[in-house]
């Protein structure tokens, strides 16, 4: 079952450049964008638990950017103990992998009959999130079977990008040649994961000295934030090492205080708008002697890898869907330090794979 691989976790991670492509190809030839309609909507809300909900808070900044659409997150076991203000005009958006994660569900049935519609992203059809939900969006991931989530997390973006897509378009903005291109850079997306998976090596090599730290940071900034957010819950979920992401912009506002040579910090940098910022958050990291593994591509580490203590090349990704490769090398990162550790990678200690009570 697990066709030649040691770990249900290292088969999903490396199954997803062929679970986007076939996504991308299920309504037929070129990919097809969600049917729902966003004309007349004024928000979305976005609820969910764990890495579903990271994935919903990079999908705010493809609602935001692509769409002009107002967009919020929350994660399911608060969204329902609090008092959110929902409107008719608003979706409201719950992710979840298993569709059984209990939070998420009485969130969903919190907000059923306050907003205009309410959206299920999940990878299960016939779970209970996706039996109770207006519009059901599925995210063709395959049984995920490792407790950390890897493939399903990359299918929840594809389906999120494509559906914020579909907003931009329904609103206006976004033109035929625009939708075109887009389109086309998640047509990529398989081919540079392919080239993503293929640094698994060093990676692992990496991840060796990794794997003796006790506490990681991981930094990043506008979409890449929540991919620290990710890195880190990875991390510690099947390593048991003490991980945090941060936005690059905080560091200075508090954890700049752990900085030390025996706490690594993990900076997730594309060359894109954001790169110079993120790199000067680097080098205040460099200059209190941390220890730096910059992300990037091959210009951003030909810029700004020099005094790191290791870099990883990734291939070029043009375009707002780079968090979709950033995934992989957080995920291997987390896989081989649990392998150098020697910890049950597919059943972390106290974890399940579905949360089904509160
Ligand atoms: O099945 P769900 O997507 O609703 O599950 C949500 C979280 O429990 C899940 O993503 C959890 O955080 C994973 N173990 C992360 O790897």
């Amino acid at each position: 079952e697990k066709a030649g691989y040691r770990h249900f976790m290292a088969k999903e991670i490396a199954e997803q450049p062929v679970v986007l492509a076939e996504a991308l190809r299920s309504g037929g030839l070129a990919p097809t964008l969600p049917d729902v309609d966003f004309t007349g909507v004024d928000r979305v809300v976005l609820v969910a638990c764990g890495t579903a909900s990271y994935a919903g808070h990079v999908a705010k900044y493809w609602f935001e950017s692509l769409a002009g659409l107002a967009a919020e997150v929350d994660i399911a076991s608060e969204f329902r103990y609090r008092d959110p203000v929902l409107s008719e005009k608003s979706f409201a958006i719950f992710v979840s992998q298993s569709g059984e994660t209990a939070d998420t569900l009485a969130a969903l049935r919190y907000a059923k009959e306050k907003v205009a519609k309410v959206l299920a992203v999940v990878n299960v059809p016939t779970s209970s999130i996706a039996r109770e939900a207006d519009v059901v969006l599925p995210i063709r991931a395959g049984v995920e079977v490792g407790v950390a989530s890897t493939k399903a997390f990359t299918a929840q973006l594809l389906t999120l990008a494509l559906l914020a897509l579909k907003a931009g378009v329904d609103r206006g903005r976004i033109s035929p040649e625009a939708l075109a291109q887009r389109l086309a850079e998640l047509q990529a997306l398989p081919g540079l994961m392919n080239h993503t998976l293929s640094l698994g090596p060093r990676i692992a090599e990496v991840a060796e000295e990794l794997s003796r730290a006790q506490d990681v940071l991981f930094l990043g900034r506008g979409a890449m934030f929540p991919l620290a957010l990710e890195g880190a819950l990875k991390l510690k979920e099947i390593s048991y090492i003490h991980a945090e992401g941060y936005a690059s912009g905080e560091l200075k506002h508090g954890p700049i205080a752990l900085i030390a040579p025996e706490v690594p910090v993990i900076v997730l940098a594309p060359r894109d708008g954001l790169f110079d910022k993120t790199v000067s958050n680097m080098q205040e990291v460099m200059a209190r002697h941390g220890k730096v593994l910059l992300i990037s591509d091959a210009k951003g580490v030909h810029e700004a890898g020099k005094g790191t203590w290791a870099t990883l090349t990734l291939p070029d990704c043009p375009g707002p869907f780079a968090p979709i490769l950033y995934a992989l090398p957080a995920q291997l990162l987390a896989y081989h330090t649990a392998v150098a550790k020697g910890t049950d990678v597919d059943q972390p200690r106290n974890l399940a794979k579905s949360v089904t009570v509160e």
